[in-house]
């Protein structure tokens, strides 16, 4: 069979061959004894137009309903499309019944209703769209990383450690009480992990440059718009470097780099999105791609909130955590340029922070990337890489039991690094301009809500 995509572009010629398409019905329309369908097969935003002479009706086929259809690609009097397939066979594969069937022909449901049919979510054009620009995305970041010489690690999803300290761990257990055994299945505490830089930082300790992507989890008690308790990270780590400045590069690098890959290979979907889901977004994000990235420290991050004539609900003093209101207001301030805030206060960031001396334990080289819409997109910082500092700071948090063998990779052969994670379905939320991030992931999960 022909794909929709290449049966769409294909020339076609006289004595055309018989082809075969196979897909769900997308539209169906009677006229006189002529009968016209859409098939969509998700290889492509646009359906492909049949037409079904007399004599081939078929009173299965239905809106939603799977098809094969036999017959011949002849030039399309419509504009958009180069070729239409002329019927000669339709044969239903499933059949479809159109009022039970979620989803309405021709209609555009809001993405709340969309989201609580998970199972039949991939027929609609937004979300269909939406996987393909993940798809796409997904290659255009490993080809980023592998042709500039990372090697892609798979780190754990189950470990034993809490990476970023903040607690949001969900535990995981054998469910059958006669697999647990004494200490639990794996005899000490286990869990979902929250992010792969530390076992990424093993692995700079013996190759230069490192990436891994895949599933992070987080128990946060957050039903916002930006979160989810599933969601996939980037990340990488880059040994040999005692700047933060380097690792920024690599992440202006990615987010440029991979948002114009998905540009030119999903200009369809992409389009989709800019007019009928995030009318503006288009600007938006060429203005991204165009300009350099601003920098600002935290501290003046903090003058201008102070000086803000925005009344802001959380307090804008030194040492505060900056809040969504606060990084929007910033990404405003830089002209909806995404803005690096480098320079955090030393007790806003976890243990693996390296120390900038600037005062007793006041900054570290930590950065976040703020972009428009979303706020916080990446989190990245340079690694304390010196025993004593490490040692002193996992003391007073009581983990140096726990993080010998982090405390090994200072003892053995240390050298200065850093690396970054980037949210990918933030990332994604980003490009495509849709308003919540549980429709950028197959199958969202969030506090009180696991379908399927
Ligand atoms: O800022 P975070 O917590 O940084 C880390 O986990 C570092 N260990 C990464 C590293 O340096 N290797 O998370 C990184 C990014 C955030 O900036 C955000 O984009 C995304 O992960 N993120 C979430 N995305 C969706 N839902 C959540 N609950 C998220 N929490 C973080
Ligand atoms: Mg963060």
């Amino acid at each position: 069979p022909l794909s929709v995509r290449e049966a769409l572009v294909a020339k076609v010629d006289e004595g055309a061959k018989d082809v075969k398409i196979q897909g769900w019905v997308r539209s169906v329309r009677s006229q006189k004894e002529v009968l016209f369908l859409h098939v969509n097969d998700g290889s492509s935003l646009e359906s492909l137009q049949i037409v079904a002479e007399p004599g081939l009706k078929n009173s299965a086929v239905s809106f939603g309903s799977s098809v094969e259809v036999c017959g011949v690609l002849v030039k399309s009097p419509g504009k958009k499309q180069s070729a239409e397939l002329k019927a000669k066979e339709i044969r239903v594969i499933g059949d479809c019944d159109s009022q039970d069937f979620p989803f309405k022909i021709k209609e555009r449901h809001p993405p709340e209703y969309v989201r609580q049919h998970p199972h039949l979510r991939c027929r609609t054009n937004t979300f269909a769209s939406l996987l393909r620009v993940r798809s796409a995305a997904t290659l255009a970041i490993q080809q980023f990383f592998q042709s500039n010489g990372y090697v892609h690690i798979h780190t754990p999803i189950i470990t034993s450690n809490d990476c970023e300290g903040a607690g949001e761990l969900f535990q995981v257990e054998a469910a059958n009480r006669d697999q647990k055994g004494d200490g639990g299945f794996f005899g000490v505490p286990a869990f979902l992990t929250v992010s792969g830089q530390l076992h990424l930082e093993i692995m700079s300790g013996g190759f230069q440059k490192a990436f891994t992507f895949g599933p992070t989890f987080r128990a946060e008690n957050s039903q916002g718009r930006r979160h989810l308790a599933e969601f996939y990270m980037v990340e990488a780590e880059i040994s040999f470097t005692e700047s933060l400045e380097d690792i920024m590069q690599v992440m202006e690098n990615l987010f440029k780099d991979t948002t114009a890959a998905i540009l030119s290979k999903c200009p369809e979907d992409m389009n989709f999105f800019f007019k009928y889901v995030s009318t503006g977004q288009q600007g938006s994000l060429e203005k991204m791609i165009k300009n350099n990235f601003i920098v600002m420290s935290y501290t003046e991050a903090l003058e201008i909130l102070t000086r803000a004539t925005t009344s802001f609900q959380h307090k804008t003093e030194w040492g505060c955590d900056l809040q969504k209101e606060h990084e929007k207001y910033l990404v405003k301030h830089c002209g909806n340029i995404p803005v690096f805030v480098t320079d955090y206060p030393y007790d806003l960031k976890p243990f693996y922070a390296r120390d900038n001396e600037d005062g007793p334990q006041r900054t570290v080289a930590a950065v976040d990337l703020l972009v428009p819409g979303i706020g916080e997109l990446f989190g990245g910082s340079l690694r304390e890489e010196r025993l004593h500092f490490l040692q002193s700071r996992l003391d007073r948090l009581g983990l140096s039991d726990t993080y010998q063998w982090y405390l090994d990779l200072r003892r053995f052969g240390s050298v200065p690094h850093g690396g970054f994670g980037m949210g990918f379905e933030r990332y994604l939320q980003c490009v495509v301009g849709v308003d919540n991030i549980k429709d950028t992931i197959p199958f969202p999960r969030f506090p009180y809500s696991c379908l399927l």
